[in-house]
């Protein structure tokens, strides 16, 4: 039985500004408030899949230092297998993140601790393969080792989801491996070297990278919704209008949303319009991981 979802990724110590507004360049500017909080795109995905109730096995490296014992510790919290989480010299994996009122959220990242995972740490977690539904991947963390799971992943008949963020070039060989490709509008435009202004305009480049991958593609466009593109058909999918407070991890929320739906049997544009529902909660409350939803309030 697949009943298990692995997630190969980040896991940053993050420190979220709330601003009015970006500073300007030789400006010093006080924010009105900061939170410290467990993040990384691959901790994040990870805890949403937990959250909804999936058992989620989480292969990733933090540092020795007291943020790689919050982060660890934060992930026993939310229900995450750590057993594959391994602890090195190396410092934890930290994400800057300005949250500006008007929901938009800038992000830098060091990497850190979440540069040193291992093809050993991939091969101690092979034998969960065979009972993995789904493996979900970013572009936080070597793409050697990011090449080396797909690998695996496909010979042991998992799906893949890849959330190609941040955006970076990566072999069309291994995009066209990944059975659901996640990007939001910037990525997007990296990708495809146009941009996308709405969400019809979103659909034809889905369908143009689906059509070119031979697989899923999925953009998320913030507060418009998603466009998704299986090749065949494609489907505009609007976000649901909520009172947004800040907007950290939803695109996270939403990754989890989707695993959940497919690994219980959705078509994938169905998975999205649950996915939807996700990061519309998470929206409403602020930070990452605290902020998503169980599956109860998703229902
Ligand atoms: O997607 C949000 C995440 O991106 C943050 O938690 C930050 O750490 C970066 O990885």
């Amino acid at each position: 039985m697949r009943n298990k979802v692995l997630v190969v990724g980040s896991m940053n110590y993050d420190i979220i500004l709330k601003a009015k507004r970006l500073p300007e360049e030789g400006e010093t500017m006080p924010v009105s408030g900061c939170t410290f909080a467990a993040g990384g795109k691959g901790a994040n995905q990870a805890v949403q899949a937990a959250k909804l109730g999936l058992e989620t096995y989480f292969v990733g490296c933090v540092g020795t230092d007291p943020m790689g014992d919050f982060l660890y510790n934060t992930a026993a919290e939310y229900g995450l297998h750590t057993e594959y989480i391994h602890r090195t010299s190396a410092p934890t994996g930290l994400g800057l993140v300005h949250a500006l009122e008007d929901g938009s959220v800038h992000a830098s990242i060091v990497r850190g601790a979440n540069f040193e995972i291992t093809r050993e740490d991939i091969d101690a977690v092979e034998p969960l393969m065979d009972e993995t539904g789904i493996v979900i991947l970013q572009m936080e963390i070597p793409l050697e080792i990011n090449r080396y799971v797909i690998d695996k992943a496909k010979a042991h008949g998992c799906k893949v989801l890849l959330n190609a963020a941040p955006a970076e070039p990566f072999e069309k060989e291994y995009l066209a491996k990944c059975d659901i490709l996640v990007v939001n509008e910037v990525e997007a435009a990296f990708y495809a070297d146009r941009t996308a202004g709405s969400l019809s305009e979103g659909c034809a480049m889905a369908d143009e990278m689906a059509a070119e991958l031979h697989n899923t593609v999925v953009i998320t466009m913030g507060s418009e919704g998603a466009a998704v593109s299986d090749g065949n058909r494609h489907e505009e999918i609007p976000s649901m209008k909520v009172n947004a407070v800040e907007t950290t991890g939803a695109g996270d929320s939403f990754i989890g949303g989707i695993t959940y739906a497919v690994m219980n049997g959705m078509d994938i544009m169905e998975a999205c319009r649950f996915a939807t529902r996700c990061s519309a909660i998470t929206v409403t409350r602020p930070g990452a991981q605290n902020s998503m939803p169980v599956l109860s309030e998703v229902l």
